[in-house]
């Protein structure tokens, strides 16, 4: 039963289609905005050299041919390493052309939004921040900046930021945000092109701080107490739980929405899990697989 509400639901790919390509790699996102995802997800690392880029684990081992961790790597070694061929398999043998499976920084994840030919929002994962202590949001926010991205308020693109084929980030003419937009499972009117996530309260609270206007997703494994009545921490505006949570709490979804939330989901890609997260009216299904959650949505 997948019906009621489901043309709202904004369908996130997860690492981009991340089940059909490579995770986190200009293969995964361009896959993701060609079958049609609403908005992409990623993790961002910094490197020892201060850049952002996209990788989940704090090691690169398992989805690279090399070794250690992000932060003890410079973008120049990272820029050696193949982030492709570990996905090879019998059905999808070939994952090695270095212009979609190098290491892909957020600012090259940017540039290729914009250049989409329609609105992608990005949702940007800080992932596991503390070791920094604020210089993983500051780069982000110095990063959106440059992009006109870090006051959704103000819409389009910073006078002076980088362009590559004149659009603005999604897609949308200057000055134009997408408040008050309407499309049948794109971008939520009122919604920014950006947000940001993280299981990290503090980092959410230090991009709340210098950047108020932007969305922000607390993440979720599991309900702390402290939060069982559907309130979210300190600079968190949308919750975001895990698909454990909605399986086995499916009333604590209905209070976050009585508080006024709205509800991201992560990781779901079972067609029951999808089912489920129609019935309960959530806002956002973040999936490995965006062309299958389209369709079972009637969306392609
Ligand atoms: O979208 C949130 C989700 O990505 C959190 O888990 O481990 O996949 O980053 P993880
Ligand atoms: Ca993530």
């Amino acid at each position: 039963m997948t019906q009621a509400r489901q043309h709202s639901i904004q369908v996130v790919a997860h690492r981009g289609a991340s089940e059909d390509a490579p995770e986190h790699t200009l293969a995964a996102y361009t896959k993701a905005i060609e079958d049609g995802a609403d908005a992409l997800e990623c993790d961002v690392r910094l490197t020892a050299d201060g850049h952002l880029v996209c990788v989940h684990d704090r090691r690169v081992n398992r989805t690279s041919n090399g070794r250690g961790a992000v932060s003890a790597l410079e973008l120049a070694d990272l820029a050696t390493l193949d982030f492709g061929s570990w996905k090879d398999s019998e059905e999808s043998p070939d994952w090695r052309d270095p212009e979609f499976t190098s290491v892909l920084t957020l600012e090259r994840l940017l540039e290729l939004v914009a250049d989409a030919d329609r609105p992608i929002q990005l949702a940007i994962e800080t992932k596991h921040p503390t070791r920094w202590a604020g210089q993983v949001e500051e780069r982000l926010l110095q990063l959106l900046k440059r992009f006109g991205l870090d006051d959704p308020t103000r819409g389009g693109r910073a006078p002076g930021a980088p362009t590559r084929g004149g659009r603005v980030l999604g897609g949308l003419p200057p000055g134009e945000s997408f408040r008050g937009r309407s499309a049948p499972g794109g971008p939520v009117p009122g919604e920014s092109a950006v947000r940001i996530m993280s299981f990290s309260a503090r980092s959410l609270h230090r991009i709340a701080s210098a950047a108020p206007q932007l969305p922000t997703v607390y993440l979720m494994q599991f309900v702390s107490p402290r939060l069982r009545d559907g309130r979210l921490p300190a600079g968190a505006r949308i919750a975001g739980p895990g698909m454990r949570i909605v399986r086995n709490h499916p009333g604590y979804i209905a209070r976050l929405h009585r508080a006024g939330h709205r509800v991201h989901v992560w990781t779901v890609n079972e067609p029951e899990d999808v089912d489920l997260c129609v019935r309960l009216g959530v806002e956002a299904i973040i999936t490995n697989r965006p062309k299958q959650v389209l369709s079972q949505l009637g969306r392609l």
